[in-house]
C-alpha cells in the first residue's frame, strides 16, 4: 500500500521539478501592439455563461468597431467549451477546443461549471484550472473598487500552483486515508510577486501585502513569504513597502471599516486568493460585480470571478443574471491589449450604470433588469459625448 503510494508520489515529484524548471526558462512577454490581426476568442461557457458573455462581447464589439472593420482585430467564437461537450469527451478541455483557444491572443470566457465529486456529472477537472495551467496563465488579477468607502484593492492571486496544481491528482492511500498535495515554488512565486510590485510601481501604490499562513504552514507558505520579501527589496527604492498578514486575520480585516481602506495591493497563493477575492467582491456588491484577468506571458484570459450559477438556469432566471462581472472582465481585456482609453470609458460608464442608474438595477429576478437591458443602457451611456463630465457629476454626488 505504501509502496504504491510512493510510486505515485515519485511521478508527481518528477513532474513538478520539470514544471518548475520550465518556469525558470527565459521567455518574453507578447507585444499586443505588433499583432495584425489580434484575435479575441470568445468562449461563452455554460449555465448563465452564454447570457452574460454575450453582453460583454456585444459591448466589446461596439467599442472595437473601427478595429474590427479594418481587420486589425478579429473575434473568434469557440463553441466547444460547454459542460455537455466536456462531459462527452470526459475531459476538462477537449483537445480540438484547446487548439482553438491556443490560436487566439486573448480570450473572453464565460463561467464554466465545475463538476463536483459525487454529483450528477462525471468528476472531470475544472475547465478554468485546466486553461490556466495549459496556457500558463500564472497571474489572476482581481481589482475591487468601492469609491464611497475609499476602497481600491488589487489582488494578485497566484494562479497555477498551491492546492490547484495537483487538485485532481490526490488519491486514497487506503479506505481511511486520502492525500492531496500543496505545491509552491520559488520561480512561481517570484513571477506573481514581481507583477504585483510592478503594478504598485506603475500605479503609485505604496503598500503591498503578502497573505499567507506561514506561521503554521511552514514549508510552502514559508517559501511564498520569503520570495515575496526578497522581491520587495528591489522596490524599496520606489518607496513601496511589503507587509505580511495571515489569511485568517486578513479575512477579518477586510470587514474592518477602520483598517480596510489602507490595503492596496495583495499577493496571495492560489486558494487563499480564491477565497479572499470572493469576500472582497461581496463587499463590493456581490461576486456578480467582479471581473478578473488571468495573465500569462503569451496570452491572457478574462472572465467573471464567479461560477455558472446553474440554479439560475433551472429556475428560468438566466436572462436576469448580472453581466457586470463579464463586462468588467472585458474592460480589463481592453486595458491589457493597450486600449486603455476605451477601458477607462467603459469603467466610467459602468460606474454610472451599476451605482447610479436604478432603472437598470439587476436583482437576478424578474423584478430587475435583464442582462441585455443592462448592456443596452450601458451602450447608450457609452455614446454620451460628455461621458467624463457626466461621470464626474455622479462621482461627486
Ligand atoms: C474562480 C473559481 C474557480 C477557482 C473554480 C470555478 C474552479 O472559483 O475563478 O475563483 O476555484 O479558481
Ligand atoms: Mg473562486
Amino acid at each position: 500500500m505504501i509502496e504504491t503510494a510512493l510510486a505515485k508520489i515519485k511521478i508527481i515529484l518528477e513532474e513538478q521539478v520539470n514544471r518548475v524548471n520550465k518556469i525558470k526558462e527565459a521567455s518574453t512577454w507578447i507585444n499586443y501592439q505588433t499583432l495584425d490581426p489580434l484575435i479575441i476568442g470568445v468562449c461563452p461557457g455554460d449555465g448563465i455563461g452564454p447570457e452574460i458573455c454575450a453582453q460583454a462581447e456585444f459591448v466589446l464589439k461596439e467599442l472595437l468597431h473601427e478595429e474590427t472593420k479594418a481587420n486589425r482585430i478579429q473575434f473568434k467564437l469557440i463553441e466547444g467549451l460547454t459542460l455537455e461537450n466536456r462531459v462527452k469527451n470526459l475531459t476538462a478541455i477537449p483537445t480540438d477546443v484547446l487548439d482553438e483557444i491556443k490560436s487566439c491572443h486573448v480570450i473572453l470566457k464565460g463561467p464554466t461549471t465545475t463538476p463536483q465529486k459525487g454529483g450528477a456529472y462525471p468528476n472531470i477537472e475544472s475547465a478554468n484550472v485546466a486553461m490556466r495551467r495549459e496556457l500558463d496563465l500564472f497571474a489572476n488579477v482581481r481589482p475591487i473598487r468601492i469609491p464611497e468607502l475609499c476602497i481600491d484593492w488589487c489582488f494578485f492571486r497566484e494562479n497555477t500552483e498551491d492546492l490547484y496544481t495537483l487538485g485532481s491528482r490526490g488519491f486514497a492511500v487506503n479506505s481511511d486515508l486520502s492525500i492531496d498535495f500543496r505545491v509552491i515554488s520559488a520561480p512561481g512565486t517570484e513571477r506573481i510577486a514581481r507583477l504585483a510590485f510592478e503594478y504598485a510601481k506603475n500605479n503609485q501604490k505604496k503598500r503591498v501585502t503578502v497573505v499567507t499562513k506561514s506561521n503554521v504552514v511552514k514549508a510552502t507558505d514559508g517559501l511564498f513569504s520569503e520570495v515575496a520579501h526578497n522581491v520587495a527589496k528591489e522596490y524599496e527604492a520606489f518607496g513601496i513597502t511589503l507587509d505580511e498578514w495571515y489569511i485568517d486575520i486578513m479575512t477579518a480585516k477586510l470587514l474592518d471599516p477602520a483598517r480596510r481602506a489602507d490595503f492596496q495591493v495583495m499577493i496571495l497563493p492560489n486558494l487563499y486568493g480564491d477565497i479572499l477575492t470572493d469576500e472582497a467582491a461581496q463587499i463590493q456588491g456581490g461576486v456578480g460585480t467582479a471581473g478578473s484577468a488571468n495573465i500569462g506571458k503569451s496570452c491572457a484570459m478574462f472572465e467573471a470571478i464567479h461560477g455558472s450559477a446553474p440554479r439560475m438556469v433551472t429556475e428560468g432566471r438566466a436572462r436576469y443574471a448580472d453581466p457586470s462581472s463579464m463586462i468588467k472582465a472585458a474592460s480589463m481585456l481592453l486595458a491589457h491589449i493597450g486600449k486603455t482609453e476605451l477601458a477607462e470609458k467603459l469603467d466610467m460608464a459602468m460606474d454610472i450604470c451599476c451605482d447610479f442608474a436604478p432603472k437598470v438595477k439587476i436583482t437576478g429576478k424578474a423584478d430587475g433588469a435583464t442582462a441585455q437591458e443592462f448592456a443596452q443602457y450601458l451602450l447608450a451611456i457609452l455614446k454620451d459625448q460628455n461621458l467624463k463630465q457626466t461621470w464626474q457629476q455622479y462621482i461627486i454626488k
